[in-house]
């Protein structure tokens, strides 16, 4: 993969403990980089720590053992503006981020506030709700927008401000079957058409195939797995242990996991056909 920024560390996350005051330990040891360019995505089950982990990349917790870099700076230094004009967090809630009272308000109110002149603003309003689908939604207000569209303005919010890094907090959870799969494209088209550095925290096991170069699976506040998600997800794994399971075309296969040719299973619907096309081309399907 090609990486485009000069920094090939974008985030360096060295995190000995965290609790929330007066609660057990949440987050423990838990350490990894994200490259600059790369889609790491934080997966595991509801109350793995996933969410709080992002809170506290995002400098918005600061009690914690151990440090995060952005860019190689102590996060817990920077100004919010010096984290702003980078990185950027799409709440899981969108409920949670958005606060004017139209689309374009809320978009607006991003570049705004980093010093750009109305011109701008206007342009990067619009750019950003054409790139999620919303273009001629500038006028209407928030509380009539579905979940969905909530979010793709939230979304937007980001895109205007124009980060180099986004947190993402279950994107696409609550999002239509076709919205979600819109939403994963557009995300990866951010990553390959602005090298931007995507980190993903979900439950959805089915959409880190879609998405993920790496995948780190969260389970009781420490690292369980992070690598590739073919070496997680491309051979029997016992998931069940971190409430978790393989994505579902790869379970589907795991039937001819036994059987020669078959030496890793597909994760996505498209490596799948692959492999029924050279089974039924070859005639060597199983009879039972
Ligand atoms: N503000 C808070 N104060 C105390 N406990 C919290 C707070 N936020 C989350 N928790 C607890 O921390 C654990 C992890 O939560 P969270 O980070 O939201 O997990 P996930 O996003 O993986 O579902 C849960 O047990 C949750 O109840
Ligand atoms: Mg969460």
């Amino acid at each position: 993969m090609a990486y485009h920024f000069s920094h090939p560390l974008r985030l360096v996350v060295k995190l000995r403990s965290f609790s929330y005051s007066g609660d057990a330990l949440l987050l423990q040891d838990v350490e990894f980089e994200v490259k600059a360019g790369e889609c790491l995505v934080i997966l595991g089950a509801s109350g793995a720590g996933k969410t709080t982990l992002l809170k506290l990349i995002d400098g918005l917790l600061k009690d914690y053992e151990g440090e995060v870099l952005l860019d190689g700076q102590d996060i817990r230094k920077l100004k919010p503006k010096e984290i702003y004009s980078k990185m950027g967090l799409l709440f899981q809630n969108p409920d949670e981020q958005l606060f004017a009272p139209t689309v374009f308000e809320d978009v607006a109110f991003g570049p705004r506030n980093m010093g750009f002149d109305e011109e701008e603003v206007i342009r990067r309003v619009l750019q950003a709700l054409d790139l999620v689908e919303l273009s001629g939604f500038e006028g209407r207000s928030i509380s009539q927008l579905s979940f969905g569209q909530k979010k793709r303005v939230a979304l937007a919010g980001l895109l205007a401000m124009g980060h180099e890094v986004l947190l993402l907090d279950e994107p696409t959870l609550g999002l239509d079957p076709i919205r979600e799969r819109r939403f994963l494209k557009l995300l990866k088209r951010l990553q390959e058409e602005r090298s931007i550095t995507l980190v993903i925290a979900t439950h959805q096991v089915d959409i880190v195939p879609e998405i993920a170069d790496r995948v780190l699976i969260l389970s009781e506040g420490k690292v369980f797995f992070l690598g590739p998600p073919e070496e997680i997800f491309g051979t029997p794994q016992p998931l069940e242990k971190v409430y978790l399971r393989l994505p579902l075309v790869s379970e589907t296969f795991l039937p001819l996991w036994e059987r020669d040719g078959l030496k890793k299973l597909p994760l996505t619907v498209e490596e799948g056909r692959e492999i029924l096309k050279r089974l039924l081309s070859n005639n060597s399907l199983p009879n039972s």
